[in-house]
């Protein structure tokens, strides 16, 4: 049981607002590291707020790389002066706290340097699998060891690297932007293959930074020796934390709810259609593009929900929104199913049975699978007291779902959604009718 004081969520009868949202993480993260590595300073406005990617401009500073944040409310701009390539060794570990995106994409970069580092990170962050990236950067010329079961601490011996043919067992965008990273420092051509199509926020980030790369079905290709240069613009407001917020608004029949400046990128908004597909109303907006990203504003509207079945690409495409997805399914008529999420068990905590265990606590049925679940529609939830594993995303869903539970649902350990929103219960609030 965790020792800080449980955020406590009461029922809701609606949800109505208009807002803004922190920069999308994954962005954050892949624009720091390019911005570290290019020619210039770049100026970004709207960075995510989250200390994941405070973790990374940390750890780039770490390498030698100044940058400046400045504050203004709850909005985060960044002032990175860029190394043109010229990375210094650490004089520290690297601490990437609890973020998976840092250590895998930043060992990319690592590998290519002519020193060597070492990366670490939290307890959760310990327990995660690291020979997805290991393996291709071995197999470009790095030297990396890890701890038991190839889990972090990394530590990681640069080299001259060589470009490799690399087809990624597992579908991760992480593991692609980690091998794509390493190859601007490989000499010739480094090729990542993929069956299931994952958030392409690497190769619209290395093109808008200027380097050339091209995609092709499911195959991307880089040349390594290509320069960077800085960039000026925002980040779209992250989909995934948007998630949390348009299912609160689902819950509840005439909630009205409008988020602007938001990231809908098409491999991120899948989470749109199946929205559309539970019935509530989606409207998206004023589109524009923002260094090749997609942003727009979205407005929903509550109504009664049917149920999904959500397996194969989907799943991928969602892997984030599952979490949140799964605690509103009580709440829906048909159900919500969830297969090959088999990769959700390596998350920031194992969502499969953090979430299992948190919908069986407020009295809902659940079956399990070792590739997901599935909960049956129609069910109400009574308020508990849940954990939050020590996981952002898990306490985030279960204080939606808790809005519309009979009685208070008590949240341990729920600071820890500050891992990618800071604001979120205070935002949440704001937006609640009661
Ligand atoms: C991310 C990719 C996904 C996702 C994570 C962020 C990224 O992880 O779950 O939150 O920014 O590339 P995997 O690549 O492990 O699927």
């Amino acid at each position: 049981m965790s020792e800080e004081p449980a955020v406590v969520i009461h029922p809701a009868k609606n949800i109505e607002g208009g807002i803004r949202l922190p920069g999308d993480k994954s962005i954050s993260h892949r624009y720091a590291m390019l911005a570290a590595l290019a020619e210039g300073t770049t100026r970004l406005d709207n960075f995510s707020t989250g200390k994941d990617c405070a973790s990374t401009l940390d750890c780039l500073r770490n390498l030698g790389c100044r940058s400046e944040t400045t504050r203004k409310g709850e909005t985060l701009s960044v002032e990175i002066h860029g190394t043109g390539m010229n990375l210094q060794a650490p004089q520290n570990v690297l601490n990437c706290g609890n973020s998976g995106s840092t250590i895998r994409m930043m060992s990319g970069i690592l590998a290519g340097q002519a020193f060597e580092s070492e990366m670490t990170g939290d307890e959760s962050l310990s327990r995660r699998p690291m020979a997805r990236v290991m393996k291709p950067l071995a197999e470009m010329g790095a030297t990396i060891t890890a701890a038991e079961g190839n889990r972090p601490p990394l530590r990681i011996r640069g080299a001259k690297l060589h470009g490799i043919d690399y087809a990624m067992p597992v579908a991760s965008a992480q593991v692609e932007a980690c091998v794509l990273f390493a190859g601007l420092f490989a000499e010739g051509e480094t090729v990542v293959r993929s069956r299931i199509r994952t958030r392409d926020h690497t190769e619209l980030a290395l093109r808008a930074f200027g380097a050339e790369i091209t995609r092709n079905m499911g195959e991307v290709r880089i040349l390594g020796g290509q320069r960077l240069r800085a960039i000026e613009g925002g980040v779209p407001g992250d989909i995934s934390t948007s998630a949390f917020f348009l299912c609160a608004a689902a819950l509840f029949p005439g909630s009205q709810l409008a988020i602007d400046s938001l990231g809908l990128n098409p491999t991120r908004a899948r989470l749109l259609d199946i929205l559309v597909q539970l019935g509530v109303k989606i409207r998206v907006t004023q589109l524009e593009e923002l260094n090749g990203e997609l942003v727009g504003t979205v407005q929903a509207e509550g109504g009664p929900l049917k149920g999904s079945k959500i397996s194969g690409g989907d799943t991928a495409a969602l892997i984030d929104e599952i979490p949140i997805l799964a605690a509103i399914a009580p709440y829906t008529a048909d159900g919500i199913e969830i297969r090959d999420a088999g990769e959700l068990r390596v998350k920031e905590s194992d969502r499969i049975t953090s979430i299992v265990g948190n919908l069986r606590a407020m009295g809902a049925e659940v079956e399990e699978f070792p590739d997901g679940l599935r909960i049956p529609g129609g069910q109400s939830l009574r308020g508990a007291r849940i954990g939050s594993f020590d996981d952002h995303r898990i306490a985030m869903a279960f204080a939606v779902a808790g809005l519309r539970a009979e009685g208070e649902t008590e949240i341990e350990g729920a600071e820890c959604a500050s891992i990618s929103f800071p604001g979120f219960f205070d935002l949440l609030e704001s937006l609640v009718r009661r």
